[in-house]
C-alpha cells in the first residue's frame, strides 16, 4: 500500500514537471515566434501577452451584450427591443413594470398623441384589406400591414426558411424569397410568397446572367406566388450587388441560383439592360407581362432628382406601366454581408426618404396606384405605426423575424458560423433550430405586432392601423419641445 501510494507521488510529480516544462518550452517557442514576425507591431513589442489583447477583443462583444451594455443602449438593436420580440414570439406577457426606460427627451423620439376619446377596444378585428396591381391581370388582395422581407435561402438557413414559410403562413403574412430564387422550402408552408428578383437574376437566370423570361413565365404560376419584387437596391449596400460569402455556397444553394458552387455569390450592382427610367420602366413593363402578377421595386433613395422624372414619365406613358408598389428600404436597414463604408455612410433613412417618396407619389396623382411598402428598422410596434402614420401601406421586417427564429445578434451572418443556426449552412448548427417551434414563435410575433399597433391606433382615436395620420404623432425636437409630424413634414396635395 505505502509503495503504491509512493509510486503514484512519484508519477503525479513527473507529470507535473512535464507539463511546467511543455508550457514553457511552448511559451519560448511563441515568444520567439511572436519576437522574429513583422506583421503585428503590438506582439512583437509585448510577445506572448500581446495575444490577449485580440483575445479580449473578441470577448468584449459578449462582455458588453450580457453584462455591461444598457438596455437601450446596443447596435444595431438594444436590450430592450430584442427583449421585446422575444417575449411576442414567446406569446409571453408583454407588459413592463414599474415605468419606461424610453429616453423622452432624446431628439428623433417619437411618440403617439392619445385621442380623449380613443376608438373602441375590439382586439379580434382584422385590419383593413389592400389591393396590389388593382387593374392588371392578377391583383393581390391582403389584409396584412406586417411582413417577412427579403432574405434569400443562401444568407439563411433551410430550417429557418422552413419556419419563417410556415409561421408566414399562419400568420396570414407574406414571405419575400430574397434575391437567392425560390427554394423548395419557401414552398413548404404554403404563405403567400413575393418572388424577388435581384440584378443577377437567381432563380430566372441565363448563362449570360440575363433574365431568363420563359423561367420567369414558369415559377409565376405557382399558387403561392402572388407579386415579383425587381430589387434595384438594398439599406445595406446601395450601389453593391449581393454578397454570398463561398462557405455558404452549397451545391444545392448553387443549383436554385444556377452559379457554380463553393464560389462566393456576387451580384452586379445593377439589372443587365437597366440604365434609365425608360429602361427600367420597360423592364418592369416585361416582367408584368411575362408574369401576369403585380410587380414593384425596391430600393433605398439616395439622391432625388429622378424621382419626379420618374413620375412624369410614368404619366406620360400610362398607369398601367407603374410599378404596382415600391419597397422602399432604410440605409440602416439589414444584411447578410455588405462592406461597413456603405452600411454607415450610403443611402437615406427611412425617417427621411418615406415622407419623400410619399409627398412626390402625392404630387404626381401616384399615391394611389402605386402602394409603398417601408422597410428598415421597423421592428417594433411604435416603428410600424409611425411608418403607417407617414404613409406607408405596408411595412416589411427582415431582423425582427430573425430574432423571433432564435436569433442573438452574434453579428456572424457574413460567416458560417450563427451559433443559432439561423444564418449558417453548418448542419451541426442547424440542429439547435426547430423548424416547427420557431415557426410557432415567427407567427405569434406577426400576431402581437399586429394587435399593438392596433392598441396604437385606438388610443389615437382611429380604428384601423392604416388610418393612422401624421397629426397622431409627435417627434421630439429638443430637450423640452416637441413637434407635430404633420407640421415637420406637411401633407402635400396632388399639382
Ligand atoms: C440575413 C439577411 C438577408 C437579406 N437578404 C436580402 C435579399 O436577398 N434581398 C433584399 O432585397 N434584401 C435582403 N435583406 C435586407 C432586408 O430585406 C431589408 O431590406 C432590411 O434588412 C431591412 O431592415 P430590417 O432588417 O431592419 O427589417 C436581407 C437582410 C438580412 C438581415
Amino acid at each position: 500500500m505505502t509503495d503504491f501510494v509512493s509510486n503514484l507521488t512519484i508519477t503525479m510529480a513527473v507529470a507535473f514537471v512535464a507539463l511546467v516544462g511543455a508550457l514553457f518550452l511552448f511559451l519560448v517557442v511563441v515568444y520567439i515566434r511572436d519576437r522574429t514576425q513583422k506583421e503585428d507591431a503590438i506582439i512583437r513589442n509585448f510577445p506572448v501577452l500581446g495575444h490577449f489583447r485580440d483575445f479580449f477583443t473578441y470577448l468584449g462583444t459578449f462582455f458588453r451584450q450580457y453584462f455591461f451594455a444598457l438596455d437601450r443602449e446596443e447596435q444595431p438593436f438594444n436590450r430592450a427591443q430584442r427583449n421585446w420580440v422575444d417575449r411576442a414570439s414567446e406569446g409571453k406577457n408583454l407588459t413592463v413594470p414599474f415605468g419606461s426606460t424610453q429616453n423622452l427627451r432624446t431628439p428623433g423620439t417619437i411618440f403617439f398623441v392619445n385621442s380623449v376619446f380613443p376608438a373602441p377596444d375590439e382586439p379580434n378585428e382584422e385590419p383593413e384589406p389592400i389591393t396590389f396591381g388593382a387593374d392588371g391581370p392578377n391583383p393581390f388582395t391582403t389584409q396584412s400591414f406586417f411582413n417577412v422581407s427579403a432574405m434569400s435561402y443562401g444568407s439563411i438557413s433551410k430550417p429557418a426558411v422552413q419556419a419563417l414559410s410556415h409561421g408566414a403562413r399562419r400568420a396570414g403574412i407574406w414571405l419575400n424569397t430574397g434575391e437567392g430564387g425560390i427554394s423548395p422550402y419557401h414552398l413548404e408552408g404554403g404563405a403567400d410568397l413575393i418572388f424577388q428578383i435581384g440584378t443577377a437574376n437567381y432563380g430566372v437566370r441565363r448563362s449570360d446572367g440575363t433574365l431568363d423570361t420563359e423561367r420567369l413565365a414558369v415559377l409565376s404560376k405557382q399558387p403561392e406566388v402572388k407579386m415579383i419584387e425587381l430589387k434595384l437596391s438594398q439599406g445595406a449596400k446601395p450601389g453593391k450587388g449581393g454578397i454570398l460569402p463561398a462557405e455558404k455556397v452549397t451545391e444545392e444553394i448553387a443549383e436554385i441560383r444556377t452559379i457554380p458552387p463553393h464560389q462566393a455569390s456576387i451580384s452586379p450592382n445593377a439589372h443587365p439592360g437597366v440604365d434609365s427610367l425608360e429602361t427600367l420602366i420597360d423592364h418592369v413593363t416585361l416582367i408584368r407581362q411575362t408574369a401576369q402578377l403585380p410587380i414593384g421595386i425596391k430600393l433605398v433613395m439616395g439622391e432625388t432628382n429622378w424621382l419626379d422624372a420618374f413620375c412624369k414619365l410614368i404619366q406620360e406613358r400610362g398607369l398601367s406601366q407603374a410599378p404596382d408598389f415600391i419597397t422602399l428600404d432604410s440605409a440602416d436597414g439589414g444584411t447578410g454581408a455588405a462592406p461597413q463604408s456603405t452600411m454607415d455612410h450610403v443611402g437615406l433613412p427611412i425617417f427621411e426618404s418615406l415622407p419623400l417618396l410619399v409627398d412626390t407619389l402625392n404630387r404626381h396623382q401616384l399615391r394611389e396606384r402605386i402602394k409603398v411598402i417601408a422597410s428598415g428598422k421597423l421592428m417594433t410596434p411604435s416603428a410600424i405605426a409611425w411608418a403607417l402614420a407617414m404613409g406607408a401601406d405596408c411595412v416589411n421586417n427582415a431582423r425582427g423575424f430573425m430574432f423571433a427564429l432564435g436569433c442573438i445578434q452574434s453579428l456572424q451572418c457574413n460567416k458560417n458560423t450563427c451559433p443559432t443556426g439561423v444564418a449558417t449552412h453548418d448542419e451541426d448548427l442547424q440542429k439547435g433550430l426547430d423548424p416547427a417551434d420557431k415557426a410557432q414563435r415567427v407567427a405569434q410575433y406577426a400576431k402581437n405586432v399586429r394587435s399593438e399597433v392596433a392598441m396604437i391606433a385606438r388610443a389615437c382615436g382611429v380604428k384601423d392601423p392604416r388610418h393612422l395620420k401624421r397629426h397622431h404623432a409627435r417627434m421630439i425636437i429638443d430637450d423640452t419641445r416637441s413637434a407635430s409630424l404633420a407640421d415637420l413634414f406637411p401633407d402635400v396635395t396632388a399639382e
